[in-house]
């Protein structure tokens, strides 16, 4: 089979970085056209910056970074400094980047790559808010039928939330343009916290993150160090979820994970439960299923795969 054409849409962060390694270092499945980047953990010029930051510690100068849109479509903005520490990647001590910033916005290059290649081989990879995404719907209708499936990071049922008691971070900051994205049509694939809670480095795994004794590794240990202090002291959890970094994997082995096929509703009017994914996980409805939401996944072969996978770069 051919590599998946994807375009990773981030506000990195650790996990979305950790993610974005993964991809580089898989080009038999993975063939990355570009990262374009949001608003989320952090503001706009930050995850631009860090995006670049991890292509060049890959080693990967080449790869079009744009930068999208800065602020969620009708609120506004909510970063998680609390999480990812002041730069949003904080832990490694890494340079600033030297390669630019592709010229353009991110959300014309998701539609002009959706227009360019032939409808049913582009995969779009959100790592964070939905914001370009929904943008790119909404400004180009057209492209909805031309993206083979959206496989993202966002929500939660079983887990509840982790911005707010019903919410996860992703779909709170832009519920609308997570509404957006769920009514589109397209063919979705959720990564929720249901899942991204399982995958937690545990010291043996950030031992063997470190024992690479790359750059790499050294970076994703140092990495993981710093953004497990907030889920161990709010969950009391083993260290931190890789969350992001699920995305990337099911592109390379689908079957670390299971789920239902299932609704999926956002919502959008409620301040109290504001950015809820309201996942019909029992079928208690007959609303019409739009999303595979993923409830568990293989925790040993999704990191045997990843440590793989960063001892190449
Ligand atoms: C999601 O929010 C961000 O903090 C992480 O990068 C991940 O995409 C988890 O809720
Ligand atoms: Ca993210």
């Amino acid at each position: 089979m051919p590599p998946h054409k994807i375009i990773i849409d981030t506000d990195p962060g650790q996990d979305d970085a950790v993610a974005i390694l993964l991809a580089l270092a898989s080009p038999e499945e993975i063939d990355l056209l570009g990262i374009t980047c949001v608003a989320g953990n952090v503001p706009l010029d930050l995850t631009s910056k860090n995006a670049r930051i991890v292509c060049e510690l890959a080693g990967k100068t080449n790869v079009k970074v744009f930068a999208g849109c800065d602020r969620p479509m009708g609120r506004d903005l909510v970063t998680a400094e609390h999480v990812h520490g002041k730069t949003g990647l904080d832990g490694p001590n890494l340079p600033d980047p030297v390669m630019p910033l592709a010229q353009g916005d991110a959300v014309d290059f998701i539609i002009e790559q959706l227009r360019e290649f032939a409808p049913g081989t582009v995969t779009l990879c959100p790592l964070g808010p939905l914001t370009n995404i929904a943008t790119a719907f909404e400004k180009a209708p057209d492209i909805k039928k031309r993206v083979a499936k959206i496989v993202l990071m966002g929500g939660g049922y079983f887990e509840g939330g982790n911005i707010t008691p019903t919410a996860e971070f992703n779909i709170y900051v832009d519920p609308h343009a997570a509404d957006i994205v769920f009514k589109s049509g397209v063919p979705i694939v959720v990564m929720p916290l249901d899942v991204t809670h399982k995958a937690l480095v545990t010291k043996s795994r950030n031992d063997a993150f470190r024992a690479l004794q790359t750059s790499v590794g050294i970076a994703v240990a140092e990495m993981t160090d710093f953004f497990e202090r907030f889920d161990k002291e709010k969950y009391g959890s083993e260290g931190a979820p890789l969350h992001d970094p699920c995305v990337t994997a099911y592109l390379i082995n689908p079957d670390l994970f299971t789920g239902r096929h299932i609704n999926v509703e956002i919502e959008t009017q409620s301040e109290l439960t504001m950015g809820m994914t309201v996942a019909d996980w029992w079928g208690v409805t007959d609303r019409a299923p739009n999303a595979t939401f993923m409830g568990d996944i293989d925790a040993d072969g999704f990191f045997d795969l990843l440590t793989d996978r960063l001892a190449r770069l």
